[in-house]
């Protein structure tokens, strides 16, 4: 590694209960995955500022000397992020996952690069939030900033320490959605419908607290047949309330269809309308070396932030991998959602 260059990783995330719920000051449990993302930051000598996101197809570079005036000026009252956004062409509204990663990206940029405190990651991570997601519950860049199994509720973070490992495989429908658009959706049905919305949204409260007492229990005294019942049970009910609360989508529902004739129950997780969706896996479930690009199966609880060495980052890649190549149930749901 040459002077100047560091590689860090985060985990991803996935929601297991309270997705959405949690916007509205109801409980959310959110666990990290062993499906990383990876960044090299490297030195350049150019006076340029290089962004390369290959996964989301996005490179862009700018000369830093462009960049510096936008801090401090603050022509006819604009905000830092409206200053980005016509530096960068962004378009206000746009949902571009690119565009959004780019504006995300120069305002933590340009808003200073401290030191690896994790407290100040979240913080910056959740601004990140703000700029993509609008209203963000801050359930997203807790998880991937302290990993592990996080009870999530009213801006109250409390780690989970006694779980069991659960095994669960994650489906990308590919069905692209805008997460900003999601949250304001659901908003506008509590407000026309406040009487049948809000006890839709206890019973998505009570499911989390309920998953949490299992996952406790599972953890205390061994995990038994039916606290695994339990488990898919709260799944196909919060399932239901997601679908309720309008951001389930076909694609999330051929899953479910599918899946359950495996035996397996899944509810769509994060929000919904496409994007993700999780499979509980038993103990007993059989996986098959067959590798199927929009199936990953993880096991819960990853770490959080995390520095690499060259070594270390070579070996968590590895890793990384073989999961998925090895692990990816052969259900076929590619071509099917
Ligand atoms: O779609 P994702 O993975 O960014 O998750 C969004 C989760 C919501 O509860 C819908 C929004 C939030 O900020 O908590």
């Amino acid at each position: 590694m040459h002077v100047g260059e560091r590689f860090v990783s985060a985990p991803g995330k996935a929601i297991l209960h309270g997705e959405h719920a949690v916007v509205h000051g109801k409980v959310a449990l959110a666990v990290s995955l062993n499906l990383r993302t990876y960044l090299r930051l490297q030195g350049t000598a150019s006076g340029q500022i290089c962004i390369h996101l290959p996964n989301i197809d996005t490179f862009r570079a700018w000369d830093v000397a462009a960049l510096q005036p936008l801090v401090s000026d603050r022509k006819g009252g604009t905000s830092l992020v409206e200053r980005l956004r016509a530096f960068a062409g962004v378009a206000e509204g746009s949902t571009d996952s690119g565009n959004m990663a780019v504006l995300a990206f120069l305002y933590l940029y340009l808003s200073g690069f401290a030191g690896e405190e994790l407290t100040l990651i979240n913080k910056w991570a959740f601004q990140g939030e703000k700029i993509i997601h609008g209203n963000p519950s801050g359930v997203d860049n807790a998880v991937a900033t302290w990993g592990g199994i996080l009870r999530y509720h009213a801006g109250k973070i409390t780690p989970l320490s006694r779980v069991p490992l659960l095994r669960i495989l994650l489906t990308n429908t590919k069905v692209p959605r805008s997460t900003k658009l999601l949250v304001s959706g659901v908003k506008d049905k509590i407000n026309k419908f406040p009487s049948i919305m809000v006890p839709v949204l206890e019973s998505v409260d009570a499911v989390s607290r309920t998953c949490e007492l299992t996952l406790r229990e599972m953890a205390t005294a061994g995990a038994s047949a039916q606290q695994y019942d339990t488990l898919e049970e709260l799944m196909d009910i919060n399932q239901h309330h997601l679908s309720v609360m309008g951001v389930g989508h076909p694609a999330l529902d051929t899953l479910c269809r599918l899946t359950l004739a495996h035996g397996l129950h899944s509810k769509l997780t994060g929000a919904g309308g496409g994007g993700c969706g999780i499979t509980l896996l038993r103990p007993g479930n059989t996986t098959h070396p067959h590798h199927t690009p929009v199936l990953h199966t993880s096991s819960v609880r990853s770490a959080g932030i995390s520095e690499h060495t060259s070594l270390s980052l070579n070996a968590a890649l590895c890793d990384d991998i073989s999961i998925s190549l090895s692990l990816s149930l052969s259900l076929s749901l590619s071509t099917q959602c």
